[in-house]
């Protein structure tokens, strides 16, 4: 049942006012979802058509050979001209070439997982994705799942978290542990900054003998995605890990399932208050994402049947 409307003057209210948008979220949020195949298949044939995710999203030998120059997405006027050293650093070839997964799981980072219980449907999944090298650990499998086939890393994390790689990596190489075998993707030709850092990412990983396999995100790829975004309404200065990734599971899976999209301060159900991420409240930067009208976004792709957002507990 719809939550009643909050009063904004009640200081005991966790919600603050928050009721009115997202009863008109939950509104929108069908609960009796279906795939509506000709509309999957409509959108995915059109995010093919427009950014070919399935051969560029990733940076491979095949597409980007030695004497080719890569241009920075975030800051067009850089380019790198691809040496040999660099070049086997790459993919052989695109690591997903085909339609190949039935059912894709995209897990966002939301305070919206916490005491969830997503974990099993998660691991269910055949393909699953997260953003941003999240805990899996601690407690927190039960809520988010383990299994990982792809994992991101913004590079502000090996910054924070790990001194720029500059100093000693094993406690980098040994927190990889939790993702296996899966593939680290990583943002290395965004800006010019993010190359060498992501560099000693990979060697690091390569020295250590680290199972996981790192990969880059094309930004050649990244520019058409955001001008494909742009052209249906996005005005944010960059996209989120989040839509890129559930990007790209619209072009490789037939069933896409997000998890931990929800960005808003409020449970959609109990309305009692959310940390930013299931795992600390460090909050977005609002100056280069919008998270809200992404989550506009996606949450039109629901109901039109293109994907499933999944909001709200899951035993
Ligand atoms: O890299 P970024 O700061 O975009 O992401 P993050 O905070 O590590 O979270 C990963 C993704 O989860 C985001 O890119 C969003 O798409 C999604 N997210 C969300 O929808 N709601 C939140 N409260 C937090 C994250």
């Amino acid at each position: 049942s719809a939550p009643e409307p909050s009063d904004p003057s009640d200081p005991s209210d966790p919600c603050k006012g928050c009721r009115e948008v997202i009863n008109k979220v939950i509104e929108r949020y069908s609960q009796t979802w279906r795939k509506q195949e000709n509309n999957y298949q409509q959108f995915s044939s059109q995010l093919s058509s427009q950014c070919h995710g399935l051969d560029r999203a990733i940076i491979t030998q095949a597409n980007t050979p030695v004497g080719s120059k890569i241009v920075y997405d975030g800051d067009k006027k850089k380019t790198l001209k691809v040496t040999p050293e660099l070049f086997s650093t790459f993919a052989k070839e695109h690591p997903f070439p085909n339609k190949t997964w039935d059912t894709c799981a995209v897990v966002g980072n939301g305070g919206i997982l916490t005491n969830s219980s997503c974990g099993d449907i998660i691991d269910s999944a055949q393909f699953v994705i997260r953003c941003n090298l999240p805990p899996l650990g601690k407690g927190y499998e039960k809520h988010v799942g383990t299994k990982t086939d792809i994992v991101t890393a913004n590079p502000s994390i090996f910054l924070e978290k790990y001194g720029a790689l500059m100093g000693r990596r094993r406690p980098f190489v040994e927190s990889l542990h939790s993702y296996g075998k899966s593939r680290l993707l990583l943002p290395a030709f965004s800006y010019g900054h993010n190359t060498p850092v992501c560099m000693r990412a990979v060697y690091s990983i390569e020295d250590f003998e680290s199972p996981i396999q790192p990969i880059f995100f094309n930004p050649e790829y990244l520019q058409s995605l955001a001008l494909f975004w742009r052209s249906r309404g996005l005005r944010a200065v960059r996209l989120s890990t989040g839509i890129i990734m559930a990007s790209i599971a619209l072009e490789h899976c037939a069933n896409v399932h997000l998890y931990g999209f929800w960005p808003f301060g409020n449970h959609p159900h109990g309305l009692h208050a959310l940390t930013n991420h299931y795992y600390d409240d460090r909050q977005t930067k609002t100056k280069f994402h919008s998270m809200p009208a992404e989550f506009d976004l996606l949450l039109q792709l629901h109901s039109q049947g293109v994907l499933k957002l999944h909001l709200g507990d899951c035993q």
